[in-house]
């Protein structure tokens, strides 16, 4: 079934020149991109983001990280859109993750893992909305979409 997930370019991956290579993984596997913004994002916006690691002690540190520089957010739509994104991204520390994933080809660290993505249907609805107003989404119609149903 399509659905939308929310994608993020931390500021790792922008500053590594990643950006380009994240969107044209995505485009290649076929999902569609429905919204993008480039953004510093403040500390409050940061907070609520990853409102469920409060607790953790990582907290603090993740939150100075992700503030510390440009962002890219993304909504991409497609069929299981947000299990073939985590797949894509791979696993959260860049160690553990496969190679053929953007961690897994890009990067060594855990909290420096360049991309972030929705984990179910439910977050990602929060994040979308959490970064992006309903205008800033678009409707419109792929030419291959029926080579990928
Ligand atoms: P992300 O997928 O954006 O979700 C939460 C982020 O917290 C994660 O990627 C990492 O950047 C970071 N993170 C998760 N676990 C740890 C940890 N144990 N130590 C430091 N950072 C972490």
């Amino acid at each position: 079934m399509s659905e939308r997930t929310f994608v993020m370019v931390k500021p790792d991956g922008v500053g590594r020149r990643l950006i380009g290579e994240c969107i044209r993984r995505f485009e290649r596997r076929g999902l569609k991109l429905v919204g993008m913004k480039m953004q510093i994002i403040s500390q409050k916006l940061a907070e609520s983001h990853y409102e469920e690691h409060r607790a953790r002690p990582f907290f603090p540190h993740l939150v100075q990280f992700i503030t510390s520089g440009p962002t890219v957010q993304m909504v991409w739509e497609g069929k299981d859109a947000v299990a073939q994104v985590r797949k894509m991204n791979g696993a959260t520390n860049s160690l553990e993750a496969a190679v053929g994933t953007i961690r897994g080809d890009f990067g060594l660290s855990l909290q420096n893992n360049m991309i972030h993505a929705s984990d179910s249907i439910e977050t990602a609805k929060r994040e979308i909305a959490l970064y992006f107003d309903q205008n800033e989404l678009l409707e419109y119609a792929m030419p291959d979409a029926h080579w990928l149903s």
